[in-house]
């Protein structure tokens, strides 16, 4: 199983308040915007710099800034919302695209329903958000869509990850890195994790 779990302190102690049944959506939606934030810098831990020189006020110094290096987030509808504002916080030239799927109930198949994504897909690495890697048929639904359009360079960005969505990512897009908080237990029979935090998207807007 290829994924790399993020296990920093501060967002192991933030996913157990996320988990937690009575935290409201406010701190709910609080809680995953600083714990995106926190996962972005890992994510971006390999974005490539360049010299460029510069004068502080004492003296003239060679430093290092980013290339300026393309990137495009894409937040799958509805629970992807929530973690965008976080990365965008490390990452404010990052272009948003969004992906909603839904799974048809017959075919079991997902259905892309809505897409939006910057125009030049094919010059930019993605950051593709989905918190709740269930059986991964989303994530596959929106990389194959995102590699249709020509990207090349894709991260997968979760919050908490079933075993099982972690294995359909790495057998259908080996080349894709996942990066979560936890991987769970399992998924139960209604395609909830376990032990989870229940529906993400729920309790991000306080539906239900
Ligand atoms: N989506 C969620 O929001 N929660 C789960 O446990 C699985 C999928």
């Amino acid at each position: 199983m290829q994924v790399k779990v993020i296990d920093h302190p501060l967002i192991q102690h933030k996913l157990s308040l996320l988990r937690d049944k009575n935290t409201g959506s406010k701190d709910f939606r609080e809680l995953l915007e600083e714990i995106a934030m926190l996962m972005a810098y890992e994510l971006t831990r390999n974005l490539p710099l360049e010299e460029t020189e510069i004068e502080t006020p004492v003296a003239r110094t060679r430093c290092k800034v980013l290339t300026g290096k393309k990137l495009g987030v894409v937040p799958i509808l509805r629970a992807g919302l929530g973690m965008v504002n976080g990365v965008l916080r490390l990452i404010p030239a990052a272009k948003v695209g969004h992906v909603g799927v839904y799974r048809d109930p017959e075919t079991l198949k997902p259905v892309e329903y809505y897409c939006k994504l910057p125009t030049d897909v094919s010059e930019r690495d993605f950051i593709v958000i989905d918190p709740m890697l269930a059986t991964g048929g989303s994530s596959v639904a929106t990389i194959d869509m995102l590699k249709r359009k020509g990207a090349k360079n894709i991260k997968l960005m979760c919050l908490v990850a079933a075993p099982e969505g972690v294995h359909l990512v790495n057998e259908q897009h080996p080349d894709v890195e996942i990066y979560t908080a936890s991987v769970d237990e399992r998924l139960n029979d209604h395609g909830y994790i376990v032990p989870g935090l229940g529906d993400a998207g729920d309790r991000i807007f306080g539906t239900k």
